[in-house]
């Protein structure tokens, strides 16, 4: 996955390049490099490890020029060395980088070491920067041989190139991976997120599939995949440019965490009036298509895809229409069985996952019509699915996702109300909800009143090795999530299950070194859920238990028990969330991980 960034300016454009590195490194981190151009040569650095590496380098080592590409990696071909940080370059005049994968890379690498080009590391990119080159000694200009070259190429990229000979300009280009154009005054920009170009500019030209640019102080052209010059919108960005900073915040993710009172509300705003549910927030026709949708497919990857999970409580309870969810890197690649009047769902925080986004592309003509919930404007699900809902969470950069959750299960619910009400759901059930979710942000404040008391709660976790969460119903999906978030940033090993399956493994494991997380809200299942954790507490294992309501649930020996606010019931799966979420940053902080950065994971993964 990676990010990429580049300038053209009148001015220096290492310290803007290193910034946009900073900003994207939530893409990956595992080595970074700039190469700059100052018209008489192409200087480049790379480090192993952090954009802070290239920092220090920089200050020892300063680039100097007026163009330059730079990036930050998440390795997928060859280690994380020194030799495979981009830019790659071939010869000394030209540089390349480069998101995504080229599929076809190593059919392209045999010929390109028959024709005597000598490569230096073990990546796919470097094909791209020799072809460019092959095509450049055979005479061609560089706006020629990059088209020329991408359609060699097979897979998904998103390409920024630098050519000593034309020291004025940049040439981008896009297929499967996201690229998007900052334009500036007298300065234009290219990066994989317009988080990476806060700082310069707040404009955007959001790049088409097969799209290839010509990006120089004074201009931006554009020409599709069919090689015909076209004109792409120029949008201004919606959100706070302090938004995508971490503010009095230690990390990024305590600040979204703490966010969400006030993004939940925002996943609402303009959506509700009078008690009831404007869909027209679903996009134009919307209204047509819900009419005729039978039954629902979701599909997602990751937090996303428990987003869905408890969708489907929601759907099949309350729409009463069948509701299947599945993780797309499965689903884009067996048969699927689609009956008539099947809407899609895609759920994405960054609308660029590139399962998420072959499983629609595979499906899209073979259903009703897709929807995506997405958090990111622009995105390709959201330019490619027919309909579309925007969390409006704002940016995300700690890689573990709290606030795009929460805000994706207000999309879903207000989704369900839009389904419920033409088949079981009574206006005056629509109305019920509502209302609950009006009270959503205050309740959600009252949980993070809560987190001194989860702060002492995670030093029992600290030493743990491996844990378990209990869960029944929808909050079977919240407790994957909070298995999922602790050992996303503390390295814990946690394990979720649906309480009642307890018995049919998990409790083999079950001792005192083994904590058992359960979140038990008052709804029916309770009593069951109670009669698993007695289960566990006969076996000597250690109960955290986030109860509902105070009568219900007491704290005994071997069980700490956090009393939650009372929350009526359809709104349990979202605020049960967040002492989850800051379960895990706490123990995690204990620990003392890189929490916005955790080893091996990237926030947005646009490669298979
Ligand atoms: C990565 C991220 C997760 C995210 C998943 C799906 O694994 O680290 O936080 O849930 O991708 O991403 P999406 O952008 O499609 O929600």
């Amino acid at each position: 996955m990676c990010g990429i960034v580049g300038a053209v300016a009148a001015r220096p454009v290492a310290e803007i390049l290193l910034e946009g590195l900073r900003r994207l490194e939530y893409r990956g981190y595992d080595s970074a490099g700039m190469a700059v151009s100052n018209g008489n040569t192409t200087e480049r650095l790379r480090r192993t490890g952090k954009v802070q590496a290239l920092a220090d380098a920089l200050a020892e080592n300063p680039l100097s020029g007026h163009l330059g590409i730079a990036h930050t990696r998440w390795a997928t071909h060859g280690k994380p060395t020194e030799n495979n940080a981009h830019p790659h370059m071939s010869g000394d005049r030209l540089a390349i980088v480069h998101n995504g994968i080229i599929e076809n890379f190593e059919v392209l690498k045999a010929a390109l070491i028959k024709q005597g080009f000598r490569f230096t590391s073990d990546t796919d990119t470097e094909v791209v920067a020799h072809l460019l080159q092959a095509e450049l000694n055979g005479g061609s200009a560089i706006l020629d041989a990059v088209n020329t070259v991408v359609a060699k190429l097979e897979g998904a990229f998103a390409l920024g190139v630098i050519q000593m000979d034309n020291p004025g300009q940049m040439i981008a280009a896009r297929k499967g991976s996201p690229l998007v154009v900052g334009v500036g005054i007298g300065e234009n920009f290219i990066a994989s997120d317009q988080l990476a170009l806060l700082q310069v500019t707040d404009r955007f030209m959001f790049l088409d599939e097969g799209d290839v640019a010509r990006i120089s102080c004074d201009g931006i052209e554009v020409w599709d995949q069919a090689g015909a010059s076209v004109e792409r919108d120029v949008v201004r960005y919606e959100h706070s440019v302090s938004s995508a900073d971490k503010g009095e915040y230690k990390h990024y993710m305590m600040k979204e965490i703490y966010e969400q009172p006030k993004v939940l509300a925002a996943a609402m705003e303009g959506r509700l009036s009078n008690g009831r549910l404007l869909e027209q927030a679903f996009g134009a026709g919307a209204s047509e298509i819900f009419d005729q949708v039978k039954q629902v497919q979701i599909i997602a990857c990751g937090t996303s895809y428990h987003a869905g999970m408890v969708a489907k409580y929601w759907i099949e309870d309350l729409v009463g229409i069948p509701c299947n969810v599945e993780v797309a890197s499965e689903y884009r690649y067996r048969p699927v069985v689609l009956p008539e009047g099947t809407l899609f769902i895609s759920v994405s925080q960054s609308g660029e996952t590139a399962d998420t986004l072959a499983a629609l592309r595979e499906i899209k003509d073979r259903v009703l019509a897709s929807l995506t919930i997405c958090n990111v404007p622009g995105s390709s699900l959201v330019r490619e699915s027919d309909l579309c809902l925007m969390t409006n969470a704002g940016p995300e950069i700690g890689v573990a996702s709290t606030k795009a959750f929460t805000t994706q299960l207000v999309g879903l619910l207000l989704t369900t109300l839009a389904l419920g009400r033409r088949h079981n759901l009574s206006e005056e059930k629509e109305t019920e909800i509502v209302a609950a979710l009006q009270q959503l942000p205050e309740l959600t404040r009252q949980v993070l009143e809560m987190d001194k008391d989860i702060e002492l709660m995670s030093q029992s976790f600290a030493e743990k090795h491996h844990s378990l969460f209990l869960g029944r119903g929808p909050m079977y999906p919240v407790v994957m999530e909070g298995a999922l978030k602790l050992k996303e940033i503390s390295y814990i090993h946690a394990e979720s299950y649906p309480a009642g399956e307890l018995k049919h493994g998990p409790l083999a494991l079950v001792d005192k070194d083994m904590p058992v997380v359960t979140v038990a809200p008052r709804n029916g299942m309770l009593d069951k859920l109670k009669a698993n954790l007695q289960e566990v507490r006969a076996r000597g294992g250690e109960l955290f238990v986030f109860a509902g309501c105070s009568e219900q649930v007491k704290p005994e020996e071997g069980m700490a028990v956090l009393h939650m606010p009372e929350v009526p019931a359809i709104l349990e799966p979202i605020v049960f969330t967040v002492p989850l979420q800051l379960l895990s940053y706490h123990v995690a902080v204990l620990k003392g991980t890189d929490v916005d950065q955790p080893r091996n994971l990237a926030k947005s993964v646009t490669v298979e």
